[in-house]
């Protein structure tokens, strides 16, 4: 084990998101346009390029990998990666393997999942309308989500569900959806829609529906209380008394958590973004694909681009107009 992974801003860089591929088999609205174009093929690093990547940060200190997208289970042969994953929790070096999934295709891997040693889904789903469901993915069937997150339960993941707080549009599912996740011993987070690149004509500033707004509707209907515990990941919790039900609410616009950010994003290109915020990145590929019988470049690398980890995202929706803007996806970095 090298030295820990410390950013200028003292904080420790222990969390890893690996975008495996930027391909998603939904369309959502607030994250991708309609016409898309993706990478070539030739571009993504091999599943062994990944399992090289993702081992040396695991010798750096990283102890959580959260496996994303795109739609990651849309890749090629993933379970493969997932499983070769399964020695460094074997090893106890990592603490913690996961994904970010749509659930499209839980029905066909959580078992294997499962096996590889994944205990916790975080699946991302907006509304419990069919119909709504199809508009915002645009190429979604709410059916299959549902059916892959009883697979899921029924092989023993733990699920939790990410909703994409959307003024006008979830609104009034919020007591539907917090008492469908309690019934079925889900969590659920709130996240506030993040200005991340060009969506067609939705406006970013008709989407945001402040998660301040969203807890004065808890307050409303249940008693509230923050909770201290976190899970290395951005979302602060509350319980709510009435159900004994985990709310997150991940909250970049309203609440600024970048202080205590502990994660950088490997896109499947093998770039390094060293914030979902800001452009900053730092081209790994090479250092990999040049020295394949030393990891020292890659290791050298990777501390050069963390010495280059920004305060934080720009993000500003206060002044009513879009400040911070990232000219990229979400699919692109995964989340
Ligand atoms: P847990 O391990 O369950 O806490 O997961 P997580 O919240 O770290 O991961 P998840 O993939 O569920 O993240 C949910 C969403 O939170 C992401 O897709 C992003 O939209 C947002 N998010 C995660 N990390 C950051 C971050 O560092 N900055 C900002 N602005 N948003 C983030
Ligand atoms: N703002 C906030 N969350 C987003 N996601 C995708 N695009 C955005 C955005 N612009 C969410 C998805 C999923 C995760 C990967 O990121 O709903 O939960
Ligand atoms: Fe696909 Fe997730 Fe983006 Fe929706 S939010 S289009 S499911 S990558």
């Amino acid at each position: 084990m090298t030295a820990p992974l410390i950013d200028p801003f003292a904080r420790a860089i222990t969390y890893l998101r690996v975008s495996v591929t930027d391909r998603c088999d939904f369309r959502c609205v607030y994250c991708m346009s309609e016409n898309m174009s993706f990478l070539p093929k030739k571009d993504l690093l091999t599943l062994e390029e990944l399992d090289r990547m993702c081992t040396t940060f695991v010798q750096m200190g990283v102890e959580k990998l959260r496996i994303t997208g795109g739609e990651p289970l849309v890749r090629r042969n993933i379970m493969s990666f997932f499983r070769s994953m399964t020695r460094h929790l074997d090893s106890g070096a990592l603490k913690e393997l996961t994904l970010t999934t749509n659930g499209s295709q839980l029905h066909r891997f959580s078992d294997d999942l499962y096996a590889a040693g994944v205990r916790r889904v975080n699946v991302s789903l907006d509304t419990l309308d069919d119909e709504k469901f199809s508009q915002v993915t645009r190429w979604g069937r709410l059916k299959q989500v549902l059916t892959g997150i009883d697979a899921a339960q029924k092989a023993g993941l733990r699920i939790k569900i990410n909703a994409v707080a959307l003024k006008g549009f979830n609104e009034e599912e919020l007591p539907r959806i917090t008492q469908w996740c309690a019934e079925r011993d889900m969590d659920l987070t709130w996240i506030e829609v993040m200005p991340m690149g060009d969506i067609g004509n939705e406006d970013r500033l008709d989407q945001y529906w402040s998660l301040k707004d969203v807890r004065a509707e808890y307050e409303n209907h249940y008693d509230v209380t923050d909770l201290v515990e976190r899970t290395g990941g951005p979302a602060r919790y509350v319980r709510l008394a009435e159900t004994g039900q985990k709310i997150g609410f991940i909250t970049p616009l309203s609440h600024n958590f970048c202080e205590s950010c502990n994660r950088v994003r490997l896109t499947c290109t093998g770039e390094l973004f060293m914030c979902l915020g800001q452009e900053d990145r730092a081209d790994l590929r090479a250092a990999l694909r040049d020295y394949p019988d030393t990891n020292q470049p890659l290791e050298d690398a990777i501390r050069a681009a963390i010495n280059l980890k920004p305060k934080g995202h720009d993000f500003d929706y206060s002044r009513q107009v879009v400040d911070g803007k990232m000219s990229r996806h979400m699919s692109h970095t995964g989340g």
